[in-house]
Order: structure tokens, then sequence, then C-alpha cells
């Protein structure tokens, strides 16, 4: 693991200083909408001075083929097999001290759900459970209108909202099951305009 102190790395003109490197965490959950993940890291990773992990869920991992992301890519089985006695590290801690900002995209209703009610039962649900609510946490919802719609979501977004974690909205279009309406991931360029402008406010790692 790398620390949070790299002082050779350069300096670009959307970071607050010299001397340091960004670390974005992407998180990904099993709507059809992980297809993107490619386009994502790959559009992050132009970002100059910023470095990208991937966590994912296992269900996300049937829509993209994980071979194909050019980063290091973490899954519920790489925690249980990095641990094996006591002086190993606790993978969703340690990514959690490494990343910066942790973005979601697409967020499922399903794990949705588990982070406003607190539950983590894997790796992903693990970091976000114990992020430091002072480093950004974006989230971009993604699921069928129908179930965008159901009364329990609008709960939970702004139960996130009022964990300080920013919303990347959903977005109108004909889905991937055929519905038309709400509940697409917002388009990549959105999202990594979004992480952009949190960059830019964050505190450096050596600040921190
Ligand atoms: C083909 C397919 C597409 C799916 N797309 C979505 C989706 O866009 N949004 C969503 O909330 N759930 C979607 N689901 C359901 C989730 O994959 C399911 O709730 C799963 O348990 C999520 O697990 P995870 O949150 O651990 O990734 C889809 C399931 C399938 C089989």
């Amino acid at each position: 693991m790398q620390t949070n102190a790299d002082t050779n790395s350069p300096t670009f003109d959307f970071l607050p200083t010299h001397g340091s490197e960004f670390r974005v965490l992407v998180g990904v959950t099993g709507s059809v909408a992980a297809l993107k993940v490619p386009t994502l890291v790959s559009k992050l990773r132009e970002i100059p001075g910023v470095d990208v992990r991937v966590v994912t869920t296992d269900h996300a991992t049937h829509f993209y083929n994980v071979a194909e992301i050019p980063v290091r890519v973490f899954r519920d089985k790489d925690e249980w097999e990095m641990w094996t006695k006591r002086s190993d590290p606790v993978l969703h801690i340690e990514l959690r001290r490494w990343a910066d900002l942790l973005v979601i995209a697409p967020l499922d209703a399903n794990t949705l759900g588990k982070i406003a009610s607190g539950i983590c039962d894997n790796l992903l649900t693990c970091v976000v459970r114990a992020w430091d609510t002072s480093r950004p946490l974006l989230f971009c919802p993604a699921m069928n209108t129908a179930m965008w719609q159901h009364p329990i979501t609008a709960q939970q977004v702004s139960t996130l909202k009022g964990f300080g974690y920013v919303e990347i909205p959903c977005i109108a279009k004909k889905l991937v099951c055929g519905d038309e309406g709400k509940g697409a991931m917002a388009e990549v360029s959105t999202i990594v305009d979004t992480v952009k402008q949190h960059l830019q406010r964050s505190p450096l790692p050596s600040e921190r």
C-alpha cells in the first residue's frame, strides 16, 4: 500500500498546490450501468495527478471484464485472502486510508439501501462504513425507473446526503431493460467533471 505523503508527484492547475497526487477510489455495484466502468476509469486516469483504484461487488463483475480495467480492482475475496494473521492488512481500512475521494458509480438499489442502513457485508460497503466523512464521497444512482420511483429510494438518497455524501443525479433515458424514464446513471463526463470539482476543493494529502 502506498502512503498518503507523495511529495514527488507533479502538480496540475486543478489541484490546490504542488507535489501531491489525488487518489480516487471507484466503487462499482451490480447495475447494468457498470458496463461504463472501463470508460469511467480511463477518463479518470486522464485527469493529471490522479491515481485510481476500483473496488467492486461480485454482482457488478457480471457487467464488465475486470481484466480490461487498467488499474487494480479489489473484490471481496481479496479482503479475505489478504488477512490470515494479526499483522496482515485489513483491506477495507487500507483502502479508506489510501483514498482521497470515493465515487460509487453505479450505485444500485441494493447497495443504496445497505449504505443507508449502515449494512457492511462486503468490501465496498465496509469501505463506505469506515469512510472518513471529511473526505468526499460521491454516489451515482442507477436503477430501473420503477425502482427509482419507489418511495424508499428518495428516503435513502436523502439519508446518504444527510451523511454529507454528494449525489450525482441519475438521468432520464431509454434504459437497457427497454423502459424509458429516470434511473439511468449520470453520463461519464458528468461524473468525471464532478470528481474534478471535488478534487479542487479537497485538502492536499500532506495537509490532512
Ligand atoms: C441484468 C441485470 C441488470 C440489473 N441492473 C440493475 C440496475 O441497473 N440497478 C439496480 O439497482 N439493480 C440492478 N440489478 C439487480 C442487482 O444486480 C441486484 O440487486 C444485486 O443483488 C446487486 O448486488 P450488489 O449491490 O452487491 O452489487 C440488475 C440485475 C440484473 C440481472
